[in-house]
C-alpha cells in the first residue's frame, strides 16, 4: 500500500522574530507535520533553538511536532525536548555511541523514534535497529542551514533504505533542498515525508498554501 505524502515544513526558513504566528500560518496552509531544526552549534556549525522556544510555540498548532536533533550528545537531552512537546525525536546516527539504546529511550518516554544520516553516512548502521525505528531521516544536504542544493546522490540511498526496510510500518523522510521540481524523483525514490524550508516559506505567508500544495503535487 502507497503511504500518503506528508509534508514538514521546517521553521528554520521561517520568521524568527513570529515564530509563533508562522507555524500556525503553515498549519493552516496544509502542514502534515511541523519540522523543528535543532541546531547545538558543535554537531553542526549553527545554533538555532531549544526546548524553551519549543515550549513556547507548542500551542501554536496541534499538528506532529518533529525534532531534528542535530546535537551531539542527545541522550542528556531527551527529557527536555519531549517534554517540550516534540511528538518525534529524530537523532543523528553519527553522534550515537549507543543507537539502539538511544532509540528505545525515545519511545520509553512516549515520542516517535527517528534516525538520521548525513550525506556520507551509509545505511549498514540501519540494519540492527530497525524494529527500533518510526522514521528514517535522510539528510539530501549537508546539515547546517538552509537554501541549500539538493544532493542528487541521495536518490540511490533513499531507494536503499526503501528495499532495507521491506514493509516495516517505517516513514522515510528526506531534508535538504527539496522542491517542488525535485519532490516526485524524491518520492519515487521511495520517501513519505518531505522536509522544506526555503520551498515553503518562499514569498511569505500569501505563498505557503500554493508552496505546500506545489510540494504534494
Ligand atoms: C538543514 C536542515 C534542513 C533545512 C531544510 O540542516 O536540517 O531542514 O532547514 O531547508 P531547505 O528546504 O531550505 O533546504
Ligand atoms: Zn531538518
Amino acid at each position: 500500500m502507497t503511504k500518503q505524502t506528508l509534508i514538514a515544513p521546517s521553521i528554520l526558513s521561517a520568521d524568527f522574530s513570529k515564530l509563533g504566528e508562522e507555524i500556525t500560518s503553515i498549519d493552516k496552509a496544509g502542514a502534515d507535520w511541523i519540522h523543528l531544526d535543532v541546531m547545538d552549534g558543535h554537531f553542526v556549525p549553527n545554533l538555532t533553538f531549544g526546548p524553551p522556544i519549543i515550549k513556547a510555540v507548542r500551542g501554536t498548532s496541534d499538528k506532529f511536532f518533529d525534532a531534528h536533533l542535530m546535537v551531539s550528545n542527545p541522550d542528556v537531552l531527551l527529557d527536555d525536548y519531549i517534554g517540550a512537546g516534540c511528538d518525534g525525536v529524530t537523532v543523528h546516527i553519527e553522534a550515537c555511541t549507543h543507537l539502539d539504546r538511544t532509540l528505545s529511550a525515545i519511545r520509553e518516554k512516549g515520542a516517535r523514534a527517528g534516525v538520521s544520516l548525513n550525506p556520507h553516512t551509509s545505511i549498514e548502521g540501519l540494519s540492527y535497529v530497525l524494529d527500533r525505528l518510526d522514521l528514517i531521516l535522510v539528510m539530501s544536504v549537508n546539515p547546517g542551514f538552509g537554501g541549500q542544493s539538493f544532493l542528487r546522490s541521495q536518490l540511490a540511498k533513499i531507494a536503499a533504505i526503501k528495499e532495507l526496510i521491506g514493509d516495516r510500518p517505517i516513514d522515510i523522510q528526506v531534508d535538504g533542498g527539496v522542491t517542488a521540481d525535485n519532490a516526485g524523483e524524491v518520492i519515487g525514490a521511495g520517501a513519505n515525508v518531505l522536509v522544506a524550508g526555503s520551498a515553503v516559506f518562499k514569498g511569505g505567508p500569501d505563498h505557503y498554501e500554493a508552496n505546500i500544495a506545489a510540494l504534494r503535487a
